[in-house]
């Protein structure tokens, strides 16, 4: 499949780029044509030299470089690729990207490009999760920039660990091809782009505490796989749940319910948005800032307030709101008339309902029962894997859109 295709490759500062040199042999062992671009600093990291020897072409590496600029030009570099690929993208690169900065090569080619852009970020885990960098990443995302990675794991700092190891070369190489397949023709949702939340929210109640439910995130994650199978540009927004990443799919990992909506609405304008995510209804008023400790006072009572809710601010944006808006309700008792109240209320298109009774093990199982409740009527789907809703689902998006 990558046979052919041209890959801008471009190579940030940072200590994952020596992955860049696996990554680049793999790519030219199934056919593909890489031509790299590195930045100054990854040129502290890798050498230009190995680099070239691999990818078996000229490497670029400034903006005022007149003989490149004479042969080729950097508006050339960046349209004379089927995809470009940053990795390792740093927080640095990240932020450049974002705010449409250009001072080098490899920025001026990411701002001149008609290209889709693939980045595999790399940075210590604090920098991935400072508020600036998830900033840059949901408006990335809107952008329609796709992300692979980063991994949990231990960092090259020691005693590091967390999120911001760079994907593996062939983790970047299977979304490399995802991305592809995913620009095919032929597949029903080609060209569409979904939003999906997923999981349960956690609200903080102090630093070490906090408030949660039973959502595994499989029927959300299930949903997001098929419709990346069929063709469709999906940002998946998950609450803290332990699945990977399905293929295909940019996800944007989140705590608090007003994370989810932020990333959430950072992901629009898109066509569809199928909200399956357990979003806790409350959230606790003040959140301690040091561990609430036992004491002569006697036990804590907490206060709460209401969370934004999510499905709703999309359901009745004003300018934004996707065409096919799809909800979810878990409920334990009176399920149709629940679904078909949340319809109206939340001005959704259609409500998957589900029963989450603790004796229907949906909650955290692999297998659901479901109602669709749409305004012109209800539909009811025989007991099956979650994996099979949501291919059922994405067939329902498929008339819809
Ligand atoms: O009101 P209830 O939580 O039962 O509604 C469920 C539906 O609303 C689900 O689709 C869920 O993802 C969504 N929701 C939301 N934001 C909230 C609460 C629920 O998006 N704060």
């Amino acid at each position: 499949m990558l046979a052919s295709k041209r890959i801008l490759l471009v190579i940030a500062g940072g200590i994952a780029a020596y992955k860049c040199l696996e990554l680049i042999r793999r790519l030219r062992e199934r056919g593909a044509h890489v031509r790299v671009v590195m930045t100054k600093a990854a040129q502290q990291f890798v050498t230009p030299l190995s680099v070239g020897a691999l990818s078996e072409d000229r490497v670029y590496t400034d903006l005022f470089d007149l003989t490149a600029e004479h042969e080729i030009g950097h508006i050339r570099l960046s349209r004379e690729a089927d995809l470009i690929v940053v990795a390792p993208a740093t927080a640095d690169l990240l932020a450049k990207m974002a705010n449409g900065l250009c001072d080098d090569l490899a920025s001026n080619v990411l701002l001149a490009t008609d290209k889709p852009v693939l980045a595999a970020p790399a940075m210590n885990p604090r920098m991935w999760g400072h508020p600036a960098t998830r900033r840059n990443v949901a408006r990335l995302v809107a952008d329609g920039i796709r992300f692979v990675g980063p991994n949990s794991g231990a960092m090259a700092e020691r005693g590091e660990f967390g999120a911001g190891r760079m994907a593996e070369p062939m983790e970047i190489l299977a979304a490399i091809e995802a991305q592809f397949e995913a620009a095919g023709e032929g597949r029903p949702l080609a060209g569409r782009r979904v939003v999906v939340t997923a999981g349960p929210t956690h609200e903080p109640i102090d630093p070490v505490r906090y408030i949660a439910n039973r959502s595994s995130g499989k029927q959300g994650f299930a949903i997001a796989a098929a419709l990346a199978r069929a063709g469709a540009t999906v940002t998946l927004v998950a609450g803290p749940v332990g699945l990977a990443d399905p293929e295909g799919v940019t996800v944007i990992r989140v705590e608090t319910a007003r994370e989810m909506l932020a990333a959430v609405e950072g992901a629009l304008p898109c066509d569809v948005a199928v909200m399956a995510a357990a979003v806790a209804d409350w959230r606790v008023a003040s959140e301690a800032s040091e561990k609430i400790k036992k004491g002569p006072e006697g036990t804590p009572s907490l206060a709460f307030v209401e969370n934004p809710d999510i499905l709703a601010t999309v359901g009745r944006h004003p300018t934004l709101r996707p065409k096919l808006v799809i909800g979810f309700a878990a409920e334990t008792e009176n399920l149709l008339a629940n679904a078909q109240a949340k319809l109206a209320k939340k001005g959704a298109d259609l409500i998957v309902a589900n029963d989450v009774s603790p004796e229907t093990g949906i909650m955290g199982g692999d297998r659901n029962t479901v109602r669709l409740v749409e305004a012109s009527g209800v539909t009811d789907w025989p007991d099956m894997a979650k994996d099979e809703v949501a291919e059922k689902l994405v067939a329902v998006v498929v008339e819809r859109v």
